[in-house]
């Protein structure tokens, strides 16, 4: 039985995207489309232009050239708050989480985007801003709840375990209400226990419909979860398919599995 409905409608397209560092060609050229309800892997060795990629789809840092399409919105020269409006969102590679915020601040943060709240409603605690307010910290619970976090959401969100910080940023991410979820090496640094919590989670989180772009060097958890692969080395599409394409390919193996080897 199909887990989910695949479709060819292309929620993501990168067309022709560069992005160089002085003399570095960081991001070269590159296109590749991401499909609608997929987990698609971005994989290929460190420096291989994979946080740059996700630096330019989520409009921290602009291209030099190229384009970047959300369904059929070009999201190109839009800030990263417009884009996460529209409805991408994004984890770091290195957890980003305020040291005084608890659990339930920091995701409650996350929703002020979609609330767009102001400051003087705020302070005035107008009628409106109160219903907003108990919007939010209902839609807070959901996900604290969905993500297994409900019950430490009163303690400091960087005092946790490193696993449950990478589910404090998915629930911030979550909390932006996106079709779209980018995470960059969410199980870098985490052991066997909690790579294979955070790939449940990752898959209720699909399950919900919610397309993944993922960055990951793990390839147990890259075959297990992808839809579809986008190995990238110097900034450049290496090749691109499944799991079993992506196994079999001499270019592959050779750039990054024999690394993957070597390093294990
Ligand atoms: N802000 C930056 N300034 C200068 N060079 C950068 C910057 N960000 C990335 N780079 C360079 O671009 C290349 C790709 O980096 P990155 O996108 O972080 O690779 P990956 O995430 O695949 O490991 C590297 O050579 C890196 O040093
Ligand atoms: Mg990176």
């Amino acid at each position: 039985m199909n887990k989910k409905n695949l479709t060819d409608t292309a929620i993501l397209t990168v067309a022709g995207l560069s992005k160089s560092f002085g003399g570095v060609k960081a991001v070269n050229d590159l296109s590749f489309s991401v499909k609608k309800n997929h987990i698609h892997a971005i994989i290929g060795p460190n420096g291989a232009g994979k946080s740059t990629l996700f630096n330019l789809i989520t409009g921290i840092i602009p291209p030099d050239k190229g384009e970047v399409l959300f369904s059929t919105t070009d999201i190109t020269s839009l800030s990263s708050d417009q884009i996460a409006k529209h409805g991408v969102s994004r984890t770091f590679q290195n957890i980003r989480l305020f040291p005084d915020m608890t659990v339930s601040e920091t995701v409650l943060i996350g929703t002020y985007l979609l609330t767009g709240a102001k400051l003087a409603p705020a302070l005035l605690r107008t009628k409106a801003f109160r219903e907003k307010e108990q919007a939010a910290k209902q839609r807070v619970e959901e996900i604290l709840k969905f993500v297994g976090l409900w019950d430490v959401r009163d303690e400091y969100a960087a005092q946790l375990s490193y696993g449950n910080q990478r589910r404090v940023e998915i629930a911030r991410a979550l909390a932006t209400q996106p079709q779209l979820l980018l995470l960059d090496e969410p199980t870098a640094g985490m052991n066997p226990k909690e790579t294979k919590e955070l790939m449940e989670l990752f898959t209720a989180v699909n399950n919900e419909g919610i397309t993944i772009l993922i960055i990951a060097h793990d390839m147990n958890l890259v075959n297990t979860l992808s839809d579809h692969i986008t190995v990238i080395n110097f900034g450049e599409k290496l090749v691109e398919g499944t799991a079993d394409v992506i196994q079999k390919h001499p270019a592959v193996i050779e750039a990054y599995m024999g690394k993957v080897k070597v390093d294990a």
